[in-house]
């Protein structure tokens, strides 16, 4: 099976995204598979191109991180780029991966590339998602092994079998949402500040710290 990568991550080479479907892809590979080309959406001044790319594939890969509860605006660009598309006999699958820690965040997203793969007509292979990513390009290997291996396993099992493994696609998908103990956990996490500490650092960094409680559209 040959594969054509779309990364819809506005931080392109240095994203979550890019390497999440690293360890896709090191699967396929593994499988027998052949990626053919990995897009980056980032670079608008290749739009053409990549429409073209999408439309003489055969079988997609689109992954992008959630932002605010949909895809990114060159995501979005994107898809209106392809416009009315008769994708009939062509197959596409999906990566939506967030920031937040429940899979249920991203469950309009999933909806809407479902809806867009009936739009096409393509055969949509499934949507991936995974909550809590945005440590991932940051994490010690020990915190990513079990997230890897199953990324490994999906991309393995679709250049054998043509087909992304429910059980898999369910198990990396967790919590959908947290129980009501995990949730007391994390409030007294609060309390202590370390629950902030990454966004804390994040803000400082891009000197937004003291504007972090702007509300712009209240
Ligand atoms: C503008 C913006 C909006 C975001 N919106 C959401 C959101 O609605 N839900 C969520 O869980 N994460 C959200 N995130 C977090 C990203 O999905 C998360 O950090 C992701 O791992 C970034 O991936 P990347 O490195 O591939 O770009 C948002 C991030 C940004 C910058």
């Amino acid at each position: 099976m040959q594969l054509v990568l779309f990364n819809g991550s506005p931080r392109g080479k240095t994203s979550n995204t890019k390497v999440l479907l690293n360890q896709f892809e090191k699967g396929f590979k593994a499988g027998g598979g052949e990626v053919t080309s990995t897009n980056y959406l980032l670079r608008q001044k290749h739009l053409t191109e990549q429409v073209a790319a999408f439309k003489s594939a055969d079988v997609i890969f689109l992954a992008f991180p959630l932002y605010v509860f949909s895809v990114p605006g060159i995501v979005k660009q994107f898809i209106e780029a392809i416009g009315e598309f008769d994708g009939c006999g062509k197959k596409i699958f999906f990566l939506i991966q967030s920031g937040f820690p429940e899979a249920c965040q991203s469950d309009s997203a999933k909806k809407q590339m479902e809806n867009l793969a009936k739009r096409w007509k393509m055969e949509n292979l499934g949507v991936i998602v995974k909550p809590g990513a945005e440590g991932v390009r940051l994490m010690p290997a020990i915190m990513t092994k079990k997230l890897f291996k199953q990324l490994n396993a999906l991309g393995i099992q679709l250049a054998k079998n043509g087909k992304l493994n429910e059980e898999n696609l369910k198990n990396i998908a967790t919590p959908y949402r947290h129980s009501k103990s995990r949730i007391t956990i994390y409030r007294l996490l609060q309390k202590t500040g370390l629950s902030n500490l990454y966004w804390n650092m994040s803000l400082k960094k891009n000197k937004a710290y003291e504007r972090r409680f702007d509300a712009p559209y209240f």
